[in-house]
């Protein structure tokens, strides 16, 4: 049975009762990889697809640690099943060889590929979506050589409703609640209410039990935008689950996003990841320092890693962030589940939710880098200087208030700063990110 933990799996290697445990390590660690959807929305073709895939390896980005290359919405012919095999039919013209024809091209590059669908009866860009068709859905994508499936939340029928609303701050019935609270939510669930029995949990655990049924090992990623309370839910569900609305390279919407998803850390450990959308590194007009704190808190808050980007024309500063190897390997740590937390929020008091400013200080324990990852951010809209203070940090505090000095290193350029007392001063330019590994005491 491959659904639950079972007695078989180290109890070290667990993130609670309820983990989606899959063979062969599928899902056990955030996700690495591609999409089209940020880099080229609806407009998606084999030839783009194939790109990406040579292009991850060629840029060095599979020896990095990336593997999926995903398909997003759009993939499909949009007027309906094919009658007699109810099967959704991939768009020929798109897909001249089918998608197993793009699969098993990405295979031979030693790449995994990932496909898209809706819980509902239409995909958001209202192509044939899923609810009802699982099954039939499952095996198509196994038959097709599939390893990773997003599954969204558009084309929900009314009798699918839920019977509450659950307040998502950015993203609740098209409404955004910016300060944390929903106050205008007309049927909010009793306390006691379990959301794992709500309809939405049942739509996805409709295509989790399908692809639990079939002859494939295929990475499961919800993607109901953080509704029906997914923190209750998703773990047993999926492998990693969205947290939000969706993500824009814009920096007031990135920020807005990783406020909300750093609230919730303690939901994100082996096999189960909170997801905050994928990346934007590389779009819109984010500057160097608002691209690599995003890359940063991402890989510090442990999301799923996926990038969303042209590859054939990435800029090599966007590359290198995207590369950057201690952060890649604090996220992929085959020991330690658990993220980054943040240990102070310094612009704001403690605990303060604030789409403009999340927490700025963030600290993780590291079975990889010989030290502690540190972050320390700058969300305000000029430069200014953060302090890391070694005794405020949980996994330093106990020899740092023995008077230990520990040997620092900077992420961004390398440079082993020596052996540094007390307290870490840098200056960041607005929006920058400061991400230290802080290693032995000396
Ligand atoms: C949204 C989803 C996006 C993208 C889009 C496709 O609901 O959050 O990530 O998949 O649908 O139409």
């Amino acid at each position: 049975m491959q659904r639950y933990v079972s007695l078989a799996v180290p109890l070290s290697l667990l993130s609670g009762a309820n983990a989606l445990v899959r063979p062969d390590g599928v899902g056990r660690l955030p996700a690495l990889g591609w999409n089209t959807w940020n880099a080229f929305g609806c407009d998606i073709d084999a030839s783009k697809i194939l790109t990406a895939a040579e292009e991850t390896i060629n840029l060095g980005l599979k020896d990095a640690g990336y593997e999926y290359i995903n398909i997003d919405d759009c993939w499909s012919v949009k007027s309906g099943r094919d009658p007699t095999t109810k099967r959704i039919i991939p768009d020929s013209a798109k897909f001249p060889d089918g998608i197993s024809g793009v699969a098993s091209k990405i295979h031979d590059l030693g790449l995994k590929v990932g496909i898209y669908s809706s819980a509902g009866t239409e995909t958001c860009a209202g192509y044939p979506a899923s609810l009802g068709y699982e099954k039939i859905d499952a095996e198509s994508f196994a038959e097709w050589g599939i390893d990773y499936l997003k599954y969204d939340n558009c084309g929900v029928p009314t009798n699918w409703t839920d019977t509450y609303t659950h307040c998502v701050p950015d993203n609740t019935n098209g409404s955004k609640f910016p300060n944390g609270t929903c106050p205008d939510i007309s049927n909010p669930a009793p306390t006691e209410y379990d959301w794992s029995s709500s309809k939405t949990a049942q739509r996805y655990e409709a295509m989790r039990d399908a692809l639990l049924s079939v002859n494939r090992t295929i990475l499961y990623s919800l993607c109901d935008w953080g509704q029906a309370d997914v923190n209750q839910w998703g773990n047993a569900t999926g492998n990693s689950w969205r947290t939000t609305g969706d993500i824009t390279p814009d920096w007031s919407r990135i920020i807005e996003i990783a406020n909300e998803n750093s609230f919730l850390m303690n939901y994100a450990d082996f096999w189960g990841y909170p997801d905050p959308d994928m990346l934007e590194v590389g779009n819109g007009n984010l500057t160097l320092e608002e691209n690599r704190a995003h890359f940063a808190l991402w890989a510090a808050m442990k999301s799923p890693l996926i990038i969303g980007t042209p590859l054939d024309s990435i800029k090599e500063e966007h590359l290198a962030i995207l590369k950057n190897k201690p952060l890649l390997s604090f996220h992929q740590d085959p020991v330690v589940g658990r993220p980054a937390y943040p240990y102070k929020w310094g612009y704001n008091p403690d605990w303060t939710f604030d789409p403009a400013h999340p927490a700025e200080y963030w600290s993780g324990p590291s079975s990889t880098l010989g030290g502690t990852l540190v972050l320390m951010f700058n969300s305000e809209d000029s430069a200014k200087s953060r302090t890391a203070v070694w005794a405020e940090i949980p996994e330093l505090r106990d020899s740092a208030e023995k008077g230990s000095g520990y040997r620092v290193t900077d992420i961004w350029t390398g440079e082993d700063l020596g052996c540094v007392k007390d307290q870490y001063r840098v200056e960041l330019q607005s929006h920058d990110i400061a991400a230290l590994v802080v290693g032995e005491s000396c």
